[in-house]
């Protein structure tokens, strides 16, 4: 059983449409000599769910045996640390010493299933953490601080190299040890290895920098030392960023080398990824992205690197993209990164012809905050990181429940109950399904939220939940949604006159085509409302009084609202100050008003008024900032699981 879904997965039972319309994503492949039954991969993805001193744990377990029973045929752990000077996240993996081979056991034994393939991926991030976390100083290939973390490494002694070449061989040797069937050694995304292999990273004069030739030659030991210590049968994959998107750095020419050298040295698959840190939003593309954007580059690294099997990835979310790459010849193996947080159970779903069923991805990439917001992680899936807690159990006590309005905390919180068995209703309350994110949707390059919407509806219908206004039956207990509409007050009563981004972004008040527009306010909801009225006609100035747009929003997410803005035509005015000057408002016609800074959750003026009369009645919550949306999901889905019970069920940590 799925506990995440509460539905029975695999087995006799499931219709096996999906095989015939995939052939090729339900082929099986070798990779060495080790046999994959299937093509959907899940690509090694940070959790943060080890224990505090690195070991493999419970949490981590249960997170990866979903992805397992779900029917990934692949699995690629997160990366797993080969030296403390590497640790990435403060709950890293580790491998670093021999202490650690009975957790990785552990995890080796107990996950894979019947069928099911392990890799670890091995991991030094180089330059690319912070002393903070590695409790040491950063080391690299050259003395060059990463420029988003912006802190400087030691570059490696030429002496110093053959250590850490064996510090990967000797966690290989220990995964080997454990169980694992193979290993990926990461050399991608400007970590350590990759770092290497870069001149954007490496400006070493030793045998070590230089040429090409050179640069391989950290990445190509480590290999061979592998093969060496854990012999050749033990499959090793590697992974690389075909292009880099920096000056300086990876592309494509160099790329076709690299792979045409592993391919020789034995290497026995490719995983071929892009982007380093300062070209994130390459690498884990965000919402309104092109599907599977990468897997051509893939394809023509697949060329140089025959036979050795390549893994693609770039934002595959649908079963139908994958299989078109794989028909062409352009991958050998799918990898569903993010798809695969948000849905575990995905290749199953395909598997049976249950394609309407799947939780999609939004882009939002929450996931990747989680090392400063564990608590919420993703909010199309809200067991993700509580697989083990998160049991939709029959309720010992079934109650009427109507749900007044449809956030998605609303709709999560209604299939949830539904499945424990009460008889819920919701009613929208006059609003469009989705709430704010509803609102979002409308956005050009935001059309994605919509697909959740449908998906956590149709999830909702099939659990029970009926859809209806009007009267609340009398024994009834009512759960109400709740608004987070943080808003500049002050500018509000200095301009009574004024609309608000919330309602631009509703559509009660919207400028027409054509008006100048002053917007104000810099969190999200303001740069979405001002591109929404900028790609409808009207001439917007964004006055923001911050020194970046989208403060509350993901750094990747800001990085694409100044590309929008500038794409729209929306002028942009950074720090622009708290008040508006009698000269700016003279040039526009209409003036909108946001937020002017973070916005706190915690801020009570910042929720739409609601007394909650008790009897059992709750308040469920919706915000616009995907990052707060998810704290309401989780919120949510935590209120109802402990609804009606006697005993509570533990929390996240
Ligand atoms: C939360 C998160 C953690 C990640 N951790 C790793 C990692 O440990 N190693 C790695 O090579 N890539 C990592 N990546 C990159 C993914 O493996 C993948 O390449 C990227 O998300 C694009 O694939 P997708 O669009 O299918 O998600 C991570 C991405 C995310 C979103
Ligand atoms: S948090 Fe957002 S980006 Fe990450 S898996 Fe969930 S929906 Fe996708």
């Amino acid at each position: 059983m799925n506990a995440a879904t509460g539905r029975a997965v695999g087995g006799p039972g499931g219709r096996a449409s999906g095989k015939d319309e995939f052939p090729h994503l339900f082929s099986p492949i070798t990779i060495g000599q080790v046999r994959v039954p299937n093509r959907f991969v899940v690509p090694a993805l940070t959790t943060n769910f080890a224990e505090h001193d690195g070991a493999v744990g419970d949490r981590l377990l249960e997170y990866l045996r979903q992805r397992f029973e779900g029917g990934f045929g692949l699995v690629i752990t997160e990366n797993i640390g080969v030296h403390p000077s590497g640790r990435v996240m403060p709950r890293m993996v580790m491998a670093h010493e021999d202490r650690f081979v009975d957790g990785l056991r552990r995890l080796a034994q107990e996950v894979r299933g019947s069928g099911g393939v392990l890799f670890g991926q091995l991991s030094h991030a180089g330059r690319q953490t912070r002393s903070t976390i590695t409790g040491q100083s950063l080391v690299a290939a050259s003395a060059i601080p990463c420029p988003l973390n912006r802190e400087m490494p030691r570059a490696l002694e030429t002496e110093e190299i053959g250590g850490m070449e064996q510090a990967f061989v000797q966690a290989a040797r220990r995964l080997a040890e454990a169980g694992f069937d193979g290993v990926e050694i990461h050399a991608a995304h400007g970590y350590l290895v990759g770092g290497f292999l870069s001149r954007y990273s490496n400006i070493r004069t030793d045998e070590y920098g230089g040429s090409l030739e050179n640069r391989m030659r950290f990445l190509l030991n480590i290999v061979a030392g592998i093969k060496q210590a854990a012999g050749s049968g033990f499959p090793v994959s590697v992974r690389i960023s075909a292009r880099e998107f920096v000056d300086q750095g990876l592309d494509l020419p160099e790329a076709r080398d690299i792979a045409k050298a592993l391919a020789a040295a034995g290497v026995n698959a490719l995983s071929v990824s892009v982007g380093v840190y300062e070209s994130f939003n390459r690498l884990s593309m965000i919402t309104g992205e092109q599907e599977g954007r990468w897997l051509e580059l893939a394809g023509d690294l697949r060329r140089e690197a025959a036979p050795m099997p390549v893994i693609g990835v770039g934002r595959i979310k649908r079963p139908e993209v994958a299989e078109a790459a794989l028909a062409e010849g352009l991958i050998d193996l799918a990898a569903f990164g993010r798809a695969s947080i948000a849905d575990p159970g995905l290749p199953l779903k395909v598997r049976q012809g249950r394609s309407d069923d799947i939780d999609w991805c939004l882009g939002c990439n929450i996931c990747l905050g989680r090392s400063s917001r564990p608590e919420s992680i993703c909010p199309v899936n809200p067991a993700v990181g509580r697989e083990r807690d998160f049991q939709v159990q029959p309720s010992a006590h079934p109650t009427r429940i109507n749900i007044m309005g449809s956030s998605f905390s609303a709709l999560t919180a209604a299939w949830i109950a539904a499945r424990r068995g009460h008889d819920v209703s919701i009613d929208p309350a006059g609003t469009p399904l989705g709430g704010m994110q509803y609102w979002r949707s409308r956005v050009p390059g935001q059309e994605e939220y919509g697909e959740v919407i449908v998906a956590l509806e149709r999830r909702a219908r099939r659990a029970g939940v009926r859809f209806q206004s009007g009267e609340v039956a009398d024994d009834a207990v009512v759960w109400r949604v709740r608004c987070y509409q943080p808003l500049n007050q002050d500018l509000l009563d200095a301009h009574p006159d004024a609309t608000t981004v919330y309602q631009v972004l509703a559509a009660l008040r919207v400028p027409e085509a054509g008006r100048r527009v002053l917007v104000h306010g810099a969190d999200l909801a303001s740069v979405e409302a001002a591109i929404l009225m900028q790609s409808r006609g009207c001439r917007v100035r964004l006055l923001v009084p911050a020194r970046d747009v989208g403060l509350d929003a993901h750094p990747g997410y800001r990085e694409a609202c100044r590309v929008l803005l500038a794409e729209t035509g929306a002028e942009v005015f950074l720090e622009s100050g708290a008040e508006i000057s009698e000269q700016t408002m003279r040039w526009a016609d209409a003036l909108v008003i946001g937020h002017g800074s973070i916005a706190r959750y915690d801020d009570q003026s910042a929720w739409t008024d609601f007394t909650a009369p008790g009897n059992g009645d709750r308040c469920l919550a919706d915000a616009y900032e995907p990052g707060l949306m998810t704290r309401g999901i989780y919120a949510a889905a935590d209120m109802v699981l402990e609804f009606g019970n006697e005993k509570s069920i533990g929390t996240t940590e």
